[in-house]
């Protein structure tokens, strides 16, 4: 997998590339590129955003400026290049991602994630120059850094050598495995801790009835997800 991030602050994902399996990710093949959008403007002073037509609050990151980085990173026309490679503009307005849609993305050879900044992008590179535009839930970011992460992360963590052991990605919150249900939970030593008992079957080594117990825990948990309210 290969994710290039194009963004006007590629420092702030210093961190992340540390954490543990995301190191891991990259040490089997992963790869993460950064694109600073203000390396390649065609305007004079570093110039990558505007004054919105019609007037208004903000700044938006311009289309010129996101075709030239763009250019500068593919040699070629991003209206073509969308054809062949998800080109992911970041927006609350986007599709919202769910586990579903990570599991689409992990399948992908290659990403591109559009960062914007200020109130947005010119609607002009979500329309020309992108093949999706992605939220990562209904609220609204100063910028597309911290969701550029978040889908990274959720992503990255699907791939071989991102996680010590391989099946902790398929029987989690959400996964087709626990019929899409939230994750039971988990429990570790002491087993009793100021009178808090782990729940017995845990400590009974009977694999067949911790597998019921768990997967109608996460049942549970769904039906109490539910009554809680409905999804947005
Ligand atoms: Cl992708 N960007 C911004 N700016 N805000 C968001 C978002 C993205 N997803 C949810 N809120």
């Amino acid at each position: 997998m290969e994710i290039d991030i194009l963004t006007l602050f590629p420092e702030a994902f210093a961190w992340f590339e540390r954490q543990h399996h995301v190191a891991g990710a990259l040490a089997h093949g992963a790869r993460l590129g950064y694109v600073n959008y203000r390396d390649h403007t065609p305007l004079r002073a570093g110039q990558v955003d505007d004054t919105p037509f019609g007037g208004g609050a903000g700044m938006v990151l311009r289309v010129d400026v996101v075709e030239a980085s763009l250019r500068a990173r593919y040699g070629r026309d991003p209206v073509e290049l969308r054809r062949e490679r998800r080109v992911i503009a970041l927006t609350p307005a986007g599709r919202q991602l769910d586990d579903a849609l990570v599991d689409e993305l992990a399948g992908e050879p290659a990403l591109t994630l559009l960062s914007g900044r200020y109130e947005g992008f010119d609607e002009r590179v979500i329309e020309h120059f992108a093949s999706d535009e992605i939220s990562i839930g209904p609220y609204v970011l100063a910028g597309g850094e911290l969701a550029a992460i978040v889908l990274c992360d959720a992503v990255l963590r699907k791939l071989p050598g991102a996680l010590g052991h391989e099946d902790s990605a398929v029987e989690e919150s959400f996964s087709r495995a626990l019929e899409g249900g939230p994750e039971y939970p988990h429990y570790t030593r002491p087993a009793e801790y100021r009178g808090w008992r782990v729940p017995e079957v845990l400590l009974s080594g009977h694999h067949a009835q911790i597998r019921e117990w768990r997967l109608a825990q996460s049942r549970a948990r769904a039906e109490r997800g539910r009554e809680a309210g409905p999804l947005p």
